[in-house]
């Protein structure tokens, strides 16, 4: 009956005074701000607010699937860092996904954070890892690719493909779900052309490979809104995407594993 609370988006930026200058940067930060006031403070304050909700209601473990930072950058992930410092939360107990926006400033940027800032978080984050609970498998799985600003594709690399297919054979192995964390939902939800600059470019491949266990759910985030969906041919959601806390620090999502199914919870406003 483990219980695992949800949340996404945060878009963290760092302190103006440590915002890199020049032209260059001012433009791809207007471009990826959307309009959206690129105010430290209040970027801090939902990420802390989420948590203060996420912890008061309790879980057994935390998922934050992406879009940690607006652009990757190491202030950016110290800030990251600090919030959830600040909260309290044990490392053990938190899986930290990388989304397109992290991995703006350079391609290795998730990895660096993962040696660096968010270090207490690898364990339970990195490419690869499993975390396991009483009736879960959780794996991580990374859909950032290294790519320009303007564009916010992901895709599943042959490593987390088999990291996933891993995850599904313990899960089955010890009769409990499979849950797959990541940044990018796994099925098409755009048409063809803007599938191509935002969606997840090998949704097709990933759609075997996570339909080869009954039991298996899906969370993501990205598209910065609540939703539940399914695979083809399933009459279940199996997918569960949240609104982004960067736009509402109410943004929380909780979920219960009931047997092998996971279930999610329906909050009323607190
Ligand atoms: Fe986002
Ligand atoms: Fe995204």
């Amino acid at each position: 009956m483990s219980i695992i609370a949800h949340l996404t988006d945060i878009h963290m930026v760092e302190p103006e005074a440590r915002r890199p200058g020049g032209l260059t940067a001012a433009a791809r930060r207007g471009f990826l701000n959307l309009g959206r006031a690129i105010d430290e403070g209040g970027r801090r304050r939902s990420f802390a607010e989420a948590l203060r909700r996420a912890m008061a209601l309790g879980f057994d473990h935390l998922v934050v699937t992406g879009d940690l930072t607006e652009e990757g950058t190491l202030q950016q992930f110290e800030a990251v860092a600090s919030v959830l410092d600040e909260a309290g939360v044990d490392p053990a107990r938190v899986t930290l996904l990388p989304g397109n926006h992290d991995v703006y400033a350079h391609a290795n940027s998730w990895l660096d954070a993962l040696e660096g800032p968010l270090k207490a978080y690898a364990r339970t984050s990195a490419p690869g890892m499993l975390v396991e609970l009483a009736d879960l498998v959780l794996a991580p799985v990374s859909t950032a690719r290294a790519q320009r600003w303007w564009r916010s594709a992901g895709e599943v690399s042959t490593p987390e493909r088999r990291s996933i297919a891993h995850a599904l054979q313990t899960a089955a192995r010890r009769g409990v779900a499979a849950l797959i964390a990541q940044h990018h939902p796994p099925t098409r939800v755009h048409r063809a052309a803007w599938h191509w600059f935002d969606g997840l470019l090998d949704h097709a491949a990933m759609r075997p490979v996570l339909r080869a266990l009954e039991h298996t759910y899906v969370l993501h985030g990205h598209l910065h809104q609540r939703r539940d969906d399914r695979f083809e041919g399933e009459s279940l959601a199996h997918i569960f995407g949240a609104a982004a806390v960067v736009e509402d620090a109410g943004a929380l999502r909780r979920y219960e594993i009931v047997g092998e199914t996971l279930v999610p919870i329906e909050l009323a406003a607190i």
